[in-house]
């Protein structure tokens, strides 16, 4: 080809397209306009979904790791244990008008039960309040729920003076429908665990309860375990003896578990207030005890600050009790020491070696221990004497039916500045419990 005639074809090709460009530049101006709107508009769509992703792959990821701290830390029995309790344990919720206290409950409960076989839950609701019932529900067929008419409903005898008192009438009465209801003939269940809507669960809860329940069977000087340490704050425990338990006089109650046998033996007699000051009178205790361990597998959540008891000093105490977060597989742990004869000698064998101190000395801020590892006596030698001295340790002081919190035949023992301490009754002034105190 000549380069004119290149040339040419080179200029009709450079004229036709630019015609073809400026035609449809023309026609599909409003088009392009358009199409870019939507461009943007698809490109701004597009940040924000990345930004929901962003935000949906954070919820996954927190979701996931709560569900993998809950596989870390839930435990599974061990069945080779023949001490670990084949037989289910129900779970009884006691809840009236939380409903947010409720779903945190029993989220916590799902989430370190390590069966639900094992330990069927029923939420037991008295009050008339639609959203607990609708929170429960939202668990769907993970937990059973029993609802009794609210106790304005029908007539409880209360007398003229203690009117006042009446939220404590109706819970004795929610206690016994409920316990009736998980107890009924259509289950044959030997034991149950009853928790309250505000506890906060400790992960090793469930361990605890599986392996200690053989001693209630064993044993008929106990009644009752208990999750709960009265004395429980951080400073009053020895925080690396996650697994040590013991026995007590003093019932506590917030979060425990009774047999059938017991409920069976306190059901016909069940009071109409008041119910746990009531088990801790002498007719009703019988002089049986509880275990109890020394990091509280229970503790408050913030919504126990609207309970019917505990208003007044939450904020001072309960919600200061350490719930146990080093979990412990109870199972591997031989808990026999927990029978009467051999708690008895033990503990009688740390006292007579324990090295008698003065609570001034002891609460003087430089106070050292003699040794690592020494055990310490301190002496109490009435009712205004323990509870100064308990203050000064920042103890619980009060008495129920003349029991301190805690206490095994008058010893209160607690953890002070790395020690650990044995308030103990000196005999010859305090012969025994004292009702009056
Ligand atoms: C249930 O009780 C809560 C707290 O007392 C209250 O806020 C809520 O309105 C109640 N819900 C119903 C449906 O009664
Ligand atoms: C109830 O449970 C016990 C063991 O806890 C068992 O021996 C008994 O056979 C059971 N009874 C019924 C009716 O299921
Ligand atoms: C908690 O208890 C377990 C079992 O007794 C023990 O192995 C572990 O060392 C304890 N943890 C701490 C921090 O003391």
């Amino acid at each position: 080809m000549h380069i004119s005639s290149k040339i040419t074809f080179i200029f009709v090709l450079i004229y036709f397209s630019w015609n073809f460009y400026i035609q449809n530049g023309f026609t599909n101006k409003a088009i392009v306009k358009e199409e870019l709107r939507l461009l943007k508009e698809m490109d701004e769509a597009g940040s924000r979904l990345e930004k929901l992703l962003k935000v949906e792959k954070e919820h996954m990821e927190r979701l996931s790791e709560t569900m993998n701290r809950a596989t870390r830390l839930r435990i599974t029995p061990n069945s080779n244990n023949p001490n670990n309790w084949p037989h289910p344990i129900p779970v009884i919720v006691f809840s009236c008008n939380r409903p947010d206290s409720v779903r945190a409950h029993v989220e916590k409960l799902i989430m370190y039960r390590p069966s639900a076989q094992q330990f069927p839950i029923t939420v037991s609701q008295d009050c008339d309040n639609e959203s607990v019932k609708k929170e429960v529900e939202k668990f769907g067929n993970s937990v059973n729920y029993v609802k009794h008419p609210p106790g304005e409903s029908v007539k409880i005898e209360i007398p003229t003076n203690l009117q006042k008192f009446k939220p404590y009438y109706y819970i004795s009465r929610h206690y016994k429908l409920a316990l009736n209801h998980i107890f009924s003939n259509s289950n044959n269940y030997s034991s149950v665990i009853i928790t309250e809507d505000d506890l906060d669960i400790a992960p090793d809860f469930f361990s605890y309860f599986s392996n200690t329940r053989y001693l209630l069977e064993k044993d008929p000087s106990l009644w009752c375990v208990t999750a709960w340490n009265d004395n429980g704050k951080p400073e009053n425990i020895d925080l690396k003896s996650n697994a040590t338990l013991y026995r007590s006089d003093f019932f506590a109650g917030l979060g425990w578990m009774m047999t059938r046998k017991t409920w069976e033996e306190l059901e016909p007699i069940w009071p109409n207030g008041f119910w746990d000051d009531w088990m801790r009178e002498p007719v009703q205790r019988k002089q049986r005890q509880c275990i109890r361990p020394e990091i509280s597998r229970t503790g408050m959540m913030k919504y126990g600050k609207e309970g019917t008891s505990k208003g007044q000093f939450f904020s001072d105490h309960l919600e200061k009790i350490k719930v146990n977060d080093l979990p412990v597989d109870f199972s591997q742990i031989n808990l026999d020491y927990l029978q009467k004869n051999e708690f008895e000698s033990r503990l009688s064998l740390d006292i007579r070696n324990a090295v008698p101190v003065d609570i001034d000395d002891i609460t003087y801020p430089d106070w050292k221990p003699d040794y690592e590892g020494m055990k310490a006596i301190i002496y109490y030698t009435g009712r205004t004497d323990f509870v100064a001295k308990a203050d000064r340790l920042s103890l619980m002081h009060d008495f129920k039916a003349g029991v301190p919190r805690t206490a095994y035949n008058g010893i209160v023992t607690c953890f002070y500045k790395g020690t650990r301490i044995f308030l103990v009754p000196d005999r010859s002034k305090v012969p025994g419990y004292d009702s009056s105190w």
